[in-house]
C-alpha cells in the first residue's frame, strides 16, 4: 500500500540527457565574448539556472566560490548566486569590481539574523564564541569569530577551543547537524532556509516508495527528520562526489533543484530524482532564480550592479572569513 501518493509526476533527470558542453545559444555566445572583453570571471553557485552554469568559469558551493573569488586575477567578478555570496567575494578581493546580476537576490537565512539583533544578543552574552554560517550579511560576519560553510562547518567547530561556549548563527538546522556531528552543544539562532524546510518525512517517504533502491542525499539545511532519513547529508559540492561514488544508478537529491543540472553534467551516467515537497515535484529558491541569462548579459555590458561596502565593515568581516579559509 502506498504511504502517500505524490500529487504530481516526479522530476527525473535522465542519464546522458544533458546539453552538449560545446553548444551555446546566441545570448550565451554573446556572454562568452563580453566576458573576454571585460576581463571577467563568471562564478556560479550550484543552484543557478542551467544556462548560467553552462557559461560559468566555475560552478560550485559557497566554500569553493569563496576560494575562487579570493584567488582570481580577473578584473571583474560576475557573481551568479545570492547577495551574501557576492558580498563575500568583495570582502576577500576588494580591489575587484564584483557584480551581481540582481541585487535583490537575498536569502531567508541571511534575513533571519540582523546585525542589530546579534549585537544586542552578544552584549547580553559577551562570553559566546560566534560561528556564523556564510549565509549572513557582511555586518553579521563583522561581529563573528569565525565563518563556516556547509562544506567545512564540522571541521571549523572542531577547531574551536573546548572551553568556549558557541553561538551558531543563523541556521538552526545546520547548527543542530554540526552539534550532533561534533558533540559540541551550541546555542542556535532560530533561522532557517525557507526552501529546505519544505522537504518533509512524508514527501521523502513517498518518493522513496517510487524509487526504493535509490539512496537519498540531503543538504544539512533540511530538518532533523529529513536528515535522519537520508543516506548522506552534505554540502552541494560533496553531493557530486557522493553521487559519483554510489553503486546505485538512481539517486534522490534533496536540495534546490539547480543542483540537478550540475549533477547531470558531472555524473552523466546516473539518473537523478528531485526531492519533492507537498507543493511541487522539485524545490526552487526564488532568490537564486532572480538571476536570468539576460540580466547576466546586461550586467556584463554595463558592469553594474556592483557590490559596495564601507571599508570598516569589510575589514571586520574579512577577519572571520580569513580564519575560516586558514582553518579549512
Ligand atoms: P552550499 O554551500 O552547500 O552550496 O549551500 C549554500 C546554500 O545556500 C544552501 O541553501
Ligand atoms: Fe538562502 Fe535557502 Fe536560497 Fe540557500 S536556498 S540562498 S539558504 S534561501
Amino acid at each position: 500500500m502506498p504511504i502517500t501518493k505524490l500529487p504530481f509526476t516526479p522530476m527525473i533527470f535522465q542519464p546522458n540527457a544533458g546539453r552538449d558542453i560545446n553548444s551555446f545559444t546566441k545570448i550565451e555566445k554573446e556572454i562568452l565574448k563580453l566576458k573576454k572583453d571585460r576581463d571577467a570571471i563568471i562564478l556560479s553557485h550550484n543552484y543557478q539556472i542551467e544556462p548560467i552554469q553552462h557559461v560559468a568559469d566555475f560552478v560550485g558551493d559557497s566554500l569553493g566560490l569563496s576560494y575562487k573569488a579570493a584567488e582570481t586575477d580577473a578584473e571583474v567578478i560576475l557573481f551568479c548566486g545570492v547577495h551574501f555570496m557576492a558580498e563575500t567575494a568583495k570582502i576577500v578581493n576588494p580591489g575587484k569590481r564584483v557584480i551581481l546580476p540582481d541585487l535583490e537576490a537575498g536569502c531567508s537565512l541571511s534575513d533571519s539574523c540582523s546585525a542589530d539583533k546579534l549585537k544586542a544578543y552578544k552584549e547580553k552574552n559577551p562570553h559566546l564564541y560566534v560561528v556564523a554560517y556564510i549565509n549572513c550579511s557582511a555586518e553579521v560576519k563583522a561581529q563573528s569569530d569565525v565563518i563556516c560553510t556547509s562544506g567545512n562547518a564540522i571541521n571549523i567547530v572542531n577547531k574551536i577551543p573546548k572551553d568556549r561556549e558557541i553561538l551558531f548563527v543563523p541556521d538552526q538546522n545546520l547548527g543542530q547537524w554540526v552539534a550532533n556531528k561534533t558533540g559540541r552543544s551550541m546555542r542556535l539562532w532560530p533561522g532557517s532556509c525557507y526552501i529546505h524546510v519544505l522537504f518533509t518525512l512524508r514527501t521523502l517517504e513517498s518518493i522513496k516508495e517510487r524509487f526504493p533502491d535509490a539512496p537519498i542525499v540531503a543538504h544539512p539545511e533540511c530538518t532533523t527528520m529529513v536528515r535522519d532519513m537520508a543516506d548522506e547529508v552534505c554540502s552541494t559540492e560533496k553531493m557530486v562526489s557522493f553521487c559519483r561514488e554510489q553503486a546505485a544508478d538512481t539517486i534522490i537529491v534533496v536540495t534546490e533543484m539547480g543542483m540537478l543540472h550540475r549533477l547531470q553534467r558531472e555524473v552523466p551516467e546516473k539518473t537523478f530524482v528531485a526531492g519533492p515537497t507537498d507543493r511541487c515535484a522539485c524545490n526552487e529558491c526564488r532568490y537564486m532564480k532572480m538571476n536570468s541569462i539576460e540580466k547576466l548579459r546586461d550586467s556584463l555590458l554595463s558592469l553594474e550592479p556592483q557590490i559596495e561596502m564601507d571599508e570598516k565593515t569589510r575589514k571586520a568581516a574579512y577577519k572571520p572569513i580569513k580564519r575560516m579559509l586558514d582553518w579549512s
